[in-house]
């Protein structure tokens, strides 16, 4: 699938804008505070209804406007599907689908596929383990609309359980209300542990090709260490088959048995999902303790390109969002990862520099940004 046109109002700083896109390389050149990276935040709201940078809602519309309005013709399966989102101050996300109002912001979640990267992505293997988790549950959330429903009422099951584990006393009554959420989480929690450990193999073995591919030689691995299955720490989508949903669950239930009194002292909730972690190995070594600064940002690029690896597994196709990249790659891994990106599908780049040569065989399209203004070179 690729993204053909992108139209906004009052997004950011653009009043208005109506892009046509190419389906290949997009480069997008501009000075700073130009509006570059906003057009791939856009872009991102199509295809998961938020901010891929993490913003509020509010903070996306333009000063002085109550509202911002995102909307974007995509090509996938040979038709075109238009799609729109907007978001009013004080009020709902409202979107629609080839004119339809949805129901549910959900609805538009798998149109359009995103794998995003910016420079301060090479967090992912230095920083805690909360980025690694998002970057499961995005992939995951883009391919399966069960998995983003089960995430979500984990979530709600885990902000709960925690209140009544903050206001818990040793009497029968907090016992029970802290046992209804306790259900819930393990509902949920396993169908996400066990969603995320099925993803693992087919992660891990594109990233470790994509790594090769960009260095050369190093062996990167992926480890998914659940606090729930088989006790802290154990490892999982290394050779042996991933567990089920039921194993999890009981491992999940035994789990919670025995932090209980833990949990009750402390006030929140110690195992689950969201406590877990990724670790990425570079050789027999856990790359976060040791790596370089180039070994973290050439593994950081070959996870995000794993990403899309798999989002792509269907042949659906996945648009890449790489934001101010190329400038922090010398110029022979830029070229490989060009290359690579050509190979997945539509991919939007932006960079404060001029666009860099390309070579014939990648469709590819130049726009020069400036102050909420998008022109083609
Ligand atoms: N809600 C808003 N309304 C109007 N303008 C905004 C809003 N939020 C941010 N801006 C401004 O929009 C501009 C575009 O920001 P953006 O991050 O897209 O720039 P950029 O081209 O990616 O810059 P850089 O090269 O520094 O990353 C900035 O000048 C910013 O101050
Ligand atoms: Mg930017």
């Amino acid at each position: 699938m690729w993204i053909r046109a992108l139209r906004l109002t009052d997004f950011r700083n653009y009043e208005r804008l109506d892009l046509e896109l190419e389906e290949g390389l997009n480069f997008l050149t501009g000075p700073n505070g130009s509006g570059k990276t906003s057009v791939l935040e856009a872009v991102s709201y199509l295809a998961v209804a938020r901010s891929l940078r993490g913003a509020n809602d509010a903070e996306v519309v333009r000063w002085g406007s109550s509202s911002f309005g995102v909307g974007g013709d995509i090509v996938a399966d040979g038709t075109v599907r238009s799609s729109t989102l907007r978001f009013t101050r004080g009020g709902r996300k409202e979107v629609t689908l080839d004119g339809e109002k949805q129901a549910l912001l959900s609805d538009l979640v798998g149109v359009l596929r995103v794998a995003w990267f910016c420079p301060e992505d090479t967090w992912l293997t230095k920083g805690g383990p909360s980025e690694r988790r998002k970057l499961l549950d995005m992939t995951l959330c883009q391919l399966d609309p069960a998995y983003l429903h089960a995430l979500s009422n984990y979530r709600r099951a885990l902000r709960q359980r925690n209140e009544a584990l903050l206001s818990w006393t040793p009497d029968d009554k907090s016992e029970a209300l802290v046992d209804v959420w306790s259900e819930r989480l393990l509902q949920y929690g396993s169908r996400v542990t066990a969603g995320r450990m099925r993803l693992l193999p087919k992660l891990a073995l594109a990233v470790a090709r994509f790594h090769k591919s960009i260095s050369g030689s190093d062996a990167l691995s992926l480890r998914y260490k659940s606090t729930v299955v088989g006790g802290v720490g154990s490892d999982a989508g290394n050779g042996d088959a991933p567990p089920g949903e039921d194993e999890i669950r009981s491992w999940f239930a035994e789990a919670l048995q025995r932090v209980a009194t833990d949990e009750r002292r402390r006030g929140f909730t110690l195992v689950g999902p969201h406590r877990d972690d990724l670790e990425v190995r570079l050789g027999k070594r856990a790359l976060r303790t040791f790596g370089s600064q180039g070994q973290h940002r050439t593994a950081a690029i070959a996870l995000k390109l794993g990403e899309a690896a798999v989002l792509d597994s269907d042949g659906r196709g996945v648009v890449v969002l790489l934001d101010d990249i190329m400038s922090e790659l010398d110029d022979q891994r830029a070229e490989a990862l060009l290359d690579l990106v050509g190979g997945l599908g539509q991919a939007l780049m932006t960079s404060t520099r001029g666009a860099p040569s390309i070579e014939a065989g990648h469709k590819s399209r130049n726009f020069v940004v400036e102050a909420g203004e998008v022109k083609r070179q």
